[in-house]
């Protein structure tokens, strides 16, 4: 395979991610199962793409599904500043939205997201993430629902990426120290 001189160790196999997704999405459709309101999956672009396909496949509900994509501001270390690059084609107002993540690192993006969708008029705002490392947190933003758990380490694969690359892997691994240093 192109990719295995780059991949220290694989973490989790497409395998394991398919099954802990469908366990997630089985939990999401009994939590909103009675929910009146309309639901959305938002996507973050680029890295949830992969989570967000395989996930809407297990949520048993009237569900839709859109993107948006936000940069922080680059220079600046202050939480909560963030470029929206593409915003929602919805509207979502009063709808129950749950933002979908692959990974949730030092939590700023989802602390601003949260934000911004509640100011738009969300009826509530939850979190799924593939992955989370706690050990980065700096905001005090957590996902509600979690796939992972992972050590601060370099991970590529399924979505998440370096440098635009790997992102296509059905797989999680570590990425060899050398090639990112
Ligand atoms: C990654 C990831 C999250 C964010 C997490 O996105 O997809 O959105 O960083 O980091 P945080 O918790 O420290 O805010 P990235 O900006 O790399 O874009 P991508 O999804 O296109 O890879």
């Amino acid at each position: 395979m192109w990719e295995q001189n780059d991949i220290k160790k694989v973490l989790f196999s497409e395998e394991e991610i398919i099954k802990r997704t469908k366990e997630i999405g089985e939990q999401i459709t009994e939590d909103y199962r009675n929910n009146e309101n309309p639901m959305l999956l938002v996507g973050l672009l680029r890295g949830s793409v992969p989570f967000l396909a395989e996930l809407i496949k297990h949520i048993d509900l009237d569900v839709q599904y859109d993107f948006m994509d936000v940069q922080s501001y680059a220079g600046t270390e202050s939480q909560g500043d963030i470029k929206i690059l593409k915003d929602l084609d919805t509207s979502i107002k009063g709808f129950d939205i749950l933002l979908v993540e692959d990974i949730v690192d030092t939590g700023k993006t989802i602390e601003t997201v949260v934000e911004t969708l509640l100011h738009k008029g969300a009826a509530s705002v939850k979190i799924v993430t593939l992955l989370d490392k706690p050990s980065r947190r700096v905001a005090n933003a957590y996902a509600d629902y979690i796939g992972f758990e992972v050590e601060n380490e370099f991970v590529v694969g399924y979505g998440m990426d370096f440098d635009q690359k790997y992102r296509n892997l059905p797989y999680i691994g570590v990425l060899k120290d050398e090639c990112y240093k």
